[in-house]
């Protein structure tokens, strides 16, 4: 990911420039089209049109089966669960396309690369269809929400505009102290800035709760659960109500991290535990710093609507998709 700062920064700038462009935008739909771009593009290295597809066809397709996947699974043409399957289907013409334009041409460069060539301790490489499963997981677990997470932290930061006024601080102390490119070091030393996405994570978690199975019997709390039992750890509301540093506190702080009890290395529930923890917390923090910082750095955004309810779609996002005007 190092790597693929300069492509990542790149990335941010032009969106929003993009946006500064529209003037009026809908930041949820916009955000996602960000961390999409993100990933196909700046971290694996893809390159569109696929299959004589845009990114926008990619980002639609998505859309279609994020919204279908969850419902009442029978796949015929005319459901939603049915749609959300042709829609995966897309997908993953649209990817292999992209990977055997990899495998001919090795001057190409990503992170699909180091997917394309990782060898086991065997020697076995991913198959097609593993390469297709890993490609299409990373592609939906990381569009909506990071994108929800910077949803978040800019609404907040409409209702609070002291956080605001503090990250374009932070960002004016990090240009002076590492000069204007957003390099490694400099997005390391962004403290703030990554206390004001982390928090919005915390108050508003991207899943509520993980579906397990449980593989042997075992005890918590005196209830005996039952080895093959569901199980659904609700990580991201323990991550907000119950954090013994600071527990049922639902209000937006991103200070708390600069104490001392913030500043300690413990797990982020809102990001999972164990052997299956989220793969993309790395990228999600990254990838919301560098569009925070640029944002910070030469542009100025105003909502519309900075108290709303939320819609869950099937995420928690603010109901008018949070419009937004945004100037350079
Ligand atoms: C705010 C942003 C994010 C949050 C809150 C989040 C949360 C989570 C959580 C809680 C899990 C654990 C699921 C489980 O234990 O069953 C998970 C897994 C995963 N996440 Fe994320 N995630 C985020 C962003 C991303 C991004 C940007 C990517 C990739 C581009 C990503 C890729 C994955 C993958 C592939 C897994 C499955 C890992 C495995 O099963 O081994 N996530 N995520």
């Amino acid at each position: 990911m190092r790597e693929r700062i300069p492509d990542l920064v790149k990335t941010a700038d032009n969106w929003c420039s993009k946006w500064a462009n529209k003037k009026t935008i809908l930041a949820t739909e916009e955000l996602k089209r960000y961390t999409l771009d993100v990933t196909m593009n700046a971290l694996l290295g893809m390159e569109f049109p696929l299959n004589g597809e845009s990114l926008e066809d990619l980002y639609n397709k998505l859309h279609i089966f994020s919204t279908g996947v969850y419902s009442f699974g029978i796949d015929l043409p005319f459901t939603k669960f049915g749609r959300a399957m042709a829609a995966r289907q897309e997908i993953l013409d649209m990817i292999s396309e992209g990977i055997y334009r990899f495998r001919r041409n090795p001057e190409l460069k990503g992170c699909l690369r180091s997917l394309i060539d990782g060898r086991d301790e065997d020697g076995n490489g991913l198959t097609m269809p593993e390469l297709l499963d890993n490609i299409v997981t990373i592609a939906y677990a990381g569009f909506e929400s990071t994108a929800l997470g910077m949803t978040t932290a800019l609404l907040k930061m409409a209702q609070q505009p002291e956080v605001w006024e503090e990250l374009k601080k932070e960002q004016e102390r990090i240009i002076a102290k590492h000069g204007p490119e957003m390099t490694a070091e400099a997005i390391e030393d962004m403290e703030y800035t990554t206390a004001v996405y982390k928090e919005a994570v915390r108050i508003m978690p991207t899943l509520p709760g993980l579906f397990k199975v449980a593989t042997k019997t075992f005890e918590i709390n005196g209830y005996r659960i039952p080895k093959g039992w569901v199980v659904i750890p609700l990580t991201g509301t323990t991550a907000q109500h119950y954090d013994e540093r600071w527990p049922g506190d639902a209000n937006y702080c991103p200070n708390r991290y600069l104490t001392k009890a913030g500043r300690e290395p413990v797990p982020e529930l809102a990001f999972g535990l164990g052997p299956h923890s989220c793969i993309g917390r790395y990228l999600s923090i990254l990838e919301a710093k560098i569009l925070l910082a640029t944002m910070a750095r030469g542009f100025s955004y105003k909502i519309a609507n900075p108290d709303q309810a939320r819609v869950y779609a099937p995420l928690p996002f603010p109901e008018d998709g949070l419009a937004m005007i945004v100037d350079k």
